[in-house]
């Protein structure tokens, strides 16, 4: 005869095993424009990896294999990027949402692919450091029916804001503009079947969205098992330009160094490098922490701290500072330093010596340059 606790055990590993995960990566990347015009914000690199890999990777680390990702106008991209899923030892499939009515919308459009599975809902442009592991864990051995995550902002209107009574979750807002508090329902959630229950009786809100925390709050007056638990670790929803640097930061910090590239003998590196294979740096000061991709060539620079340049881009003559440049960029000779910024792909930036006394500038829709006095 098994014991309780046994039971227990089994019932909690039988909900693991059919937990699916679902990574929402549709909608518009319309806060990080122009760096997202032509690219899903969810594979903007955070030290070097797109934001949407750790999603996949904290998954499976959970066990998790069957992932959906629900995508939009810039599926291509994300599809060419993840691919089947194999690299991430992942079973990925790919759900078409036509267009991005909210979250709990991207919810039903994936129903015949959930099925009756519980389901770790991921929001691809979400950061939690230190993985999900041991909420996800809680979740299957709690038998709950939902389980939202907790975090204190400083800006609560930006958010769904969670509202405590009696040490209960009583209501969940949207973007209030009048919050009943600072807790901030982070874009990690666990639901069983009983949510599509939910989004099937939700109306628009006052944004035109189906939207997550009204099925929560629907989940919550039906008096289903709604648990909350507040996080002590770094979160980040990186919708906007400062949000990833500060991501870029924080994870550049957990990394540690490692050299598959090269570095010459008039080089000086201080604190953690990362050189990704094929990356080359020739007479210049590395102050990490700092990540050079492959085949990315750093000449008569100094570079960092908490820098990414992502792979086959070329810098020389330059100062880089707290910044993320994506691949195939190339900054050469520039008088001033490079600090807080974010560079996309294939951009070239050259300094006076090449132009000589004029700028000449291709730059995209919404670019936004200052350019101190020389
Ligand atoms: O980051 C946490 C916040 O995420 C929560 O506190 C809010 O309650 C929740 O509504 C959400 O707010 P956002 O305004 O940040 O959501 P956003 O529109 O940026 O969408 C989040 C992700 O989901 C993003 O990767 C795009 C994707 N998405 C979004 C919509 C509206 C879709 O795939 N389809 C959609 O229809």
């Amino acid at each position: 005869m098994a014991s309780t606790k046994e039971r227990l055990l089994e019932k909690k590993a039988k909900r693991l095993r059919k937990l699916k995960g679902l990574i929402l990566s549709g909608g518009k990347g319309s806060r990080l424009r122009p760096f997202t015009y032509t690219n899903a914000k969810q594979l903007v690199p955070i030290a070097n990896k797109p934001v949407l890999f750790y999603a996949i990777e904290q998954l499976v680390e959970c066990g998790v294999r069957d992932i959906g990702i629900v995508v939009g106008e810039t599926g291509e991209q994300i599809q060419a990027a993840v691919g089947d899923g194999s690299a991430f030892d992942a079973r990925v499939e790919y759900i078409h949402q036509e267009t991005p009515l909210g979250i709990a919308h991207a919810v039903k459009v994936a129903r015949d692919y959930l099925g009756e599975s519980p389901f770790v809902l991921y929001l691809g442009d979400n950061f939690l450091l230190g993985g999900i592991k041991s909420f996800v864990e809680s979740f299957c051995a709690d038998d709950c029916n939902c389980q939202i995550l907790l975090q204190p902002v400083s800006n609560p209107q930006a958010f769904g804001i969670a509202e405590f009574v009696d040490g209960r979750v009583r209501r969940i807002i949207e973007k209030p503009a009048e919050p009943p508090s600072n807790l901030a329902v982070i874009g990690i959630y666990l639901f069983d079947h009983n949510v599509f229950a939910a989004v099937e009786q939700l109306k628009p809100s006052a944004r035109g969205e189906l939207e997550i925390t009204d099925t929560i709050q629907y989940l919550i007056d039906k008096g289903l098992n709604v648990k909350a638990e507040v996080l002590d670790r770094y979160w980040i929803d990186t919708g906007k330009m400062d949000d990833i640097l500060e991501a870029n930061r924080i994870i550049l910090d957990t990394l540690p160094s490692s050299n598959r590239g090269q570095v010459d003998e008039r080089t000086r590196t201080y604190d953690t490098v990362i050189l990704e294979p094929g990356a080359r740096v020739v007479n210049s000061v590395l102050r990490g922490p700092l990540i050079i991709g492959a085949e990315t060539k750093v000449i008569d620079s100094y570079i960092g701290p908490h820098t990414s340049i992502d792979h086959h881009c070329q810098l020389k003559g330059v100062r880089v500072g707290g910044s993320i440049i994506l691949e195939y960029t190339t900054i050469e000779d520039l008088h001033w330093p490079i600090e807080h910024s974010l560079i996309g792909r294939y951009v070239t930036l050259r300094g006076a010596q090449a132009v000589g006394g004029s700028y000449s500038l291709t730059l995209g829709d919404h670019s936004q340059i200052e350019m101190p006095e020389g």
